[in-house]
């Protein structure tokens, strides 16, 4: 009898974290990748970096363009010097959601 409890609460547990862990995950990415492979080059507040001839990402050219637009140049156009390597397109998206509530 005991042993079943202590299995039952085991697998809800591990339900939870099943679901949980996910979910955690997802919701800093954007944020995350940014901080890791973008500050570097456009700043930690995203208003570039001339150094590195960087530009603004929440200046009013940036502002103008589509989603995908900034999802073209983040991915990989020939100029961008840093076509960011092993980003999912859902990566993608959550740099450009970042980027967007930076804008405002
Ligand atoms: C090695 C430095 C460097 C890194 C790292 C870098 N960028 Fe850039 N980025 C640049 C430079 C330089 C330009 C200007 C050339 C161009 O437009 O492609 C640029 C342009 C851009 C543009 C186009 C802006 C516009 O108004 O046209 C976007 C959007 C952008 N970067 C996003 C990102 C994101 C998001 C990351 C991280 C996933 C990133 N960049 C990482 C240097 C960098």
């Amino acid at each position: 009898m005991k042993t079943t409890k202590l299995v039952m609460l085991v697998m809800t547990i591990a339900v939870a974290l099943f679901i949980l862990i996910p979910n955690l995950s997802w919701a800093e990415d954007g944020a995350a990748i940014y901080k890791a492979k973008c500050a570097m080059c456009h700043g930690p507040d995203a208003a570039g970096k001339p150094a590195m001839k960087a530009p603004s990402l929440i200046g009013d050219e940036a502002k103008k363009k589509s989603d995908a637009d900034l999802a073209t140049a983040i991915t990989g156009t020939a100029k961008h010097p840093a076509p960011v390597k092993g980003l999912a397109a859902d990566d993608v998206k959550g740099v450009v959601a970042y980027i967007r509530s930076l804008q405002k």
